[in-house]
């Protein structure tokens, strides 16, 4: 049993971890920056990871021998049109994290993201390829990944793509939940045909989490879905496993988008180094969406 921090519990991934954690019997500690969150037997915290006094004091009071930063300014173009604020947190954020858990000797596990790649391969990307982040979202978590394997050879990066899941901490859409809720409405969606992702179901992705930080792992692993779709390919399966009127769904492409920041065409991951590590698959989005009806209709 370890003491493990996850620091963005009330985030869509952190959630799930704090549940995986609790589930393995290890001592948790959440914390959250504007929305508290609660979890039966698990203590949170309110924790800025800008404020590295604060950091050092919560995470000092607690003496974690793990810490998963799942925290993190997700919004894509939010960062592009705020790179200091995206600066701040991703990347300066994450150093007060690692320093701390440097001086403590405790292992973090951070959470990474499929646009650190230009997309410009067009198939899959592994871990040994070479990243070229095209916003400035990319960039800062990039810069997150260096700093977290700078500072510690035993540390992780996890990196995923498109989370989705019910989020029961708070109101907060993800791509999933956004068609499901604009289908239901019976409003159209338009949804690139051009843009390819792997889609990473939250609570699948939290258990592969704590199977790494509970093994030797280190360095970077890729923990998505194992699929690579497009935005229109994840809306038809979603319409099919949800029984929802496909034909609401257009197809449209990127480059008539007027997306602030630049996405890669295909951050598609590939999943072939975590499987073998952990001796079973990533789960597939189907598999996924599955889980999800399943657990709304019981
Ligand atoms: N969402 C995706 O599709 C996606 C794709 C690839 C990679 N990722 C990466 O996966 C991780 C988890 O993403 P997510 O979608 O679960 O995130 P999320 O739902 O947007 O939650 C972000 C979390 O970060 C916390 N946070 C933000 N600023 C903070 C600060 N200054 N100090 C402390 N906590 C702070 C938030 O706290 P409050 O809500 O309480 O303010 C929240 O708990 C992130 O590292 C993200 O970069 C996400």
């Amino acid at each position: 049993m370890s003491r493990i921090a996850v620091i963005g519990a009330s985030g869509l991934l952190g959630q799930f971890v704090v549940d995986e954690a609790q589930r393995d019997g290890h001592e948790v500690l959440g914390t959250f920056r504007n929305i508290p969150a609660e979890f039966k037997g698990v203590k949170t915290e309110f924790m800025d990871i800008t404020n590295c006094d604060q950091t050092e004091s919560v995470l000092g009071h607690f003496e974690p021998d793990k810490v998963v930063l799942a925290a993190a300014l997700t919004n894509v173009d939010l960062c592009e049109k705020n790179p200091s604020e995206a600066w701040n947190i991703n990347a300066e954020g994450t150093l007060n994290v690692a320093s701390f858990c440097k001086s403590i000797g405790a292992k973090l596990l951070y959470i990474s993201t499929d646009y650190v790649f230009n997309g410009v391969k067009k198939e899959r990307y592994s871990e040994w390829d070479n990243p070229d982040p095209l916003s400035i979202y990319a960039q800062t978590k990039l810069e997150g990944e260096r700093i977290t394997l700078d500072s510690s050879s035993t540390n992780l990066v996890c990196r995923v793509s498109t989370l989705y899941g019910w989020n029961r901490i708070s109101k907060k859409k993800n791509f999933v939940t956004w068609v499901i809720e604009s289908l239901r409405e019976r409003k159209s969606v338009s949804l690139f045909s051009d843009q390819f992702v792997s889609p990473t179901y939250a609570p699948h992705c939290a258990h592969v989490l704590l199977k790494l930080l509970e093994s030797d792992a280190h360095g970077i692993y890729h923990t998505s879905g194992p699929d690579c779709l497009s935005r229109y390919e994840i809306g038809l399966r979603i319409a099919e496993v949800f029984d929802l009127d496909r034909s609401l769904i257009k197809a449209i492409s990127a480059k008539d988008s007027d997306l602030v920041a630049r996405r890669p065409c295909c951050s598609c991951l590939d999943v072939e180094k975590t499987e073998k590590k952990l001796g079973f698959g990533m789960l597939s989005l189907i598999e996924g969406l599955k889980r999800m009806r399943q657990e709304e209709s019981s």
